[in-house]
């Protein structure tokens, strides 16, 4: 879910319903808002996307406030209707709450509540913490700080996963938020305050945020500024940090769709996910690896955790590491590892991938591993986020904020962070084969511009696109780190178009999956360098040639010079000579438009998908 708060000189409204468009990606089955003005709360909430709400409040407006909160909702307890969207305010109107996450015993608060004789007005577990707030509020002294230590109060009785933001009618200058295990920014303006669950909720308005702990409860106060303390009521000092990224890198800048633009920025993205950490002797340099060289010497087992997108990064990883450091890699779904009791130890190192930080599948994991007492680095994008925060170390790529719910810059750059990571590991064990890094190191600075490259012939790709719209399958092949890629490409297709697709091994095929291929049936490959091991190319030729003569129409994702595709390519894509451990970073790309053009043609939202949502934070 997307939360924003904001207390200020300018029309709280406004700013709520700016930031929210901005937060969007993070849940989109509803949107409300609530503004405090004269003493009393008012609020506008609708099923649907943010838009939605935004004709209500056309038709029926709020009373102009210089506080507010707003909330973009992604379905937990109770389905996507208006009366479950956010905000939820106490029976007697006093208060009103967003909430991010999972209350998990609000069963028995709600039992308690309903009790005292409140009747609930929504299925939400959210709901509760209203009417929580309104009854203790009143037992607390007057005085300053009066909400917040209401918040503590009750925050200390809720299990789970939150993030909550509260308003008091009878506190026109003053917004609390508690948090814990969801993530929560302060943002810090000239007499103004915002919160978000993310920076994007208030990057037009101040670079200037505070980042938040777990189990805190901030206050904002319009005189008194920002208060943050820990449950019990000591005071934290929040620590501050500078918002790097461009407001407009959170607009559309007129794309179409934000995964156009994403897509567009991959060669940005990669180049500054290499910046600085490749050496002048063709080192790599990763000082924020603060792992020491004599524990990463002593690894004997590297597990590579993730979900989604981010998982089929992990799976190109395990053949880049183990390839150029000899230590077994192993890569799982997050929401599966740590309920099979894995084996892991002080010498195990767990990679954890996470483009948004906050998805708790993976969180979750991350921590069963840190119980373990496994060493874990985590590969994310988001600043500040909870993974990274909870990880013993943190690489940063710098793909810039990711909106549209499909990853693909994201991704692009997880698995280039990979390679860094795998090279990095071998260097400071020393290398089974001498001078790779070096030479390896001299490839990937060449990949921004290959993806360039691969990006300005796309239109071939947009008309192929087209073509496939009415399709009901397609399949896709791939050996090598081409499988892990030819999963990816299927799972795009899937998120964005709604077409039945699946990516198989090339060489799995045969063994049963085969008998899907009818006549025409769409069969997408990805070929591997002829340069590299011949055989895995020659035996990638045949699988397509296998496909072909039972009727398959044929898409081949070439190197440019590789003829030997020619005679059972139906269509070819070319992409630039590669080394085969580097090519995902190129064969992925038309793979993305592909999917893209594909939904856009079907009249989908390329950017929001049904049933998705960018950030999944609840298990
Ligand atoms: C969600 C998104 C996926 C994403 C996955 C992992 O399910 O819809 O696109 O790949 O989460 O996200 P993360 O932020 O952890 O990389």
């Amino acid at each position: 879910c997307g939360i924003v708060g904001y207390v200020g000189p300018q029309n709280a409204l406004d700013v709520v319903l700016e930031g929210l468009r901005r937060l969007e990606y993070r849940g989109y089955d509803s949107a409300g808002v609530a503004v405090l003005a004269g003493g009393e709360l008012s609020f506008a909430k609708k099923a649907g996307k943010v838009a939605n709400l935004e004709k209500e409040l056309a038709e029926r407006a709020l009373p102009p406030a210089t506080i507010g909160i707003g909330h973009t909702r992604w379905a937990t307890h109770g389905g996507p209707t208006d009366r479950n969207a956010h905000p939820h305010l106490s029976a007697d109107g006093t208060v009103a709450v967003i909430h991010n996450g999972i209350i998990e015993n609000f069963a028995a608060l709600r039992a308690e509540v309903e009790a005292t004789g409140v009747e609930f007005a929504s299925e939400t577990d959210t709901e509760v913490v209203a009417h929580l707030l309104a009854a203790v509020y009143p037992t607390i002294a007057e005085g300053e700080g009066r909400l917040a230590e209401a918040m503590r109060q009750v925050s200390r009785r809720l299990e789970g996963a939150f993030t909550l933001v509260a308003s008091h009618a009878a506190e026109p200058d003053t917004l609390v938020a508690s948090r814990r295990n969801s993530p929560l920014v302060a943002g810090v303006g000239d007499g103004e305050y915002f919160l978000g669950s993310d920076v994007a909720a208030f990057i037009g308005h101040t670079r200037n945020a505070l980042e938040l702990g777990q189990d805190q409860v901030v206050e904002l106060d319009r005189a008194r500024g920002v208060t943050v303390t820990d449950f019990a009521g000591n005071r934290v000092e929040p620590t501050a940090y500078t918002v790097d990224w461009e407001a407009e890198a959170a607009g559309k800048a007129g794309y179409d769709w934000f995964m156009l633009k994403e897509i567009d920025e991959q060669p940005q993205a990669v180049a500054d996910t290499l910046l600085g950490r490749l050496g002048n002797r063709g080192e790599i340099v990763l000082d924020e690896v603060r792992i020491s060289d004599e524990d990463l010497r002593g690894i004997t087992k590297i597990f590579v955790i993730a979900c989604g997108t981010a998982y089929h990064a992990g799976l190109i990883a395990k053949y880049a590491i183990e390839h150029w450091t000899r230590i077994p890699v192993e890569v799982e779904l997050a929401s599966e590892f740590r309920y099979r009791d894995p084996v892991l130890d002080r010498s195990t190192l767990v990679v954890v991938i996470s483009q948004s930080g906050e998805t708790m599948d993976t969180l979750m994991a991350l921590r069963h591993a840190k119980e373990q007492q496994a060493r874990v680095l985590a590969i994310c994008n988001a600043n500040g986020s909870t993974i990274p925060r909870e990880s013993d170390a943190v690489l940063y790529t710098r793909a810039g904020p990711e909106v549209a719910v499909a990853s693909t810059k994201g991704f692009l750059t997880q698995v280039v962070a990979c390679y860094l990571v795998g090279l990095f590991l071998a260097q400071v064990r020393g290398l089974k084969y001498e001078d790779e890094v070096a030479a390896v190191v001299a490839e990937l600075r060449k990949l921004p511009d290959q993806v360039r490259e691969v990006l300005a012939g796309m239109d071939e790709v947009r008309e192929l696109g087209r073509s496939l719209a009415t399709e009901s399958t397609l399949l896709f092949l791939g050996r090598h780190v081409g499988y892990p890629v030819a999963l990816e490409g299927a799972l795009k297709l899937k998120e964005l178009a709604y077409i039945h697709a699946e990516g198989f091994a090339a060489g799995e095929l045969k063994h049963g999956s085969i008998a899907l291929i009818g006549d025409g049936t769409p069969v997408v490959v990805i070929a591997p360098s002829p340069h590299g091991r011949e055989s895995l190319h020659g035996k990638v030729v045949s699988n397509i040639q296998e496909v072909r003569a039972r009727g398959a129409r044929t898409i081949v994702i070439a190197e440019e010079g590789d003829d030997d595709v020619l005679p059972y390519a139906d269509h070819v894509i070319r992409v630039p000579r590669t080394p085969t451990l580097l090519a995902p970073v190129v064969t992925t790309v038309p793979l993305q438009i592909l999917a893209c053009e594909i939904a856009d043609t079907r009249g989908l939202d390329v950017d929001m998908p049904r049933n998705l949502a960018k950030s999944v934070t609840v298990e």
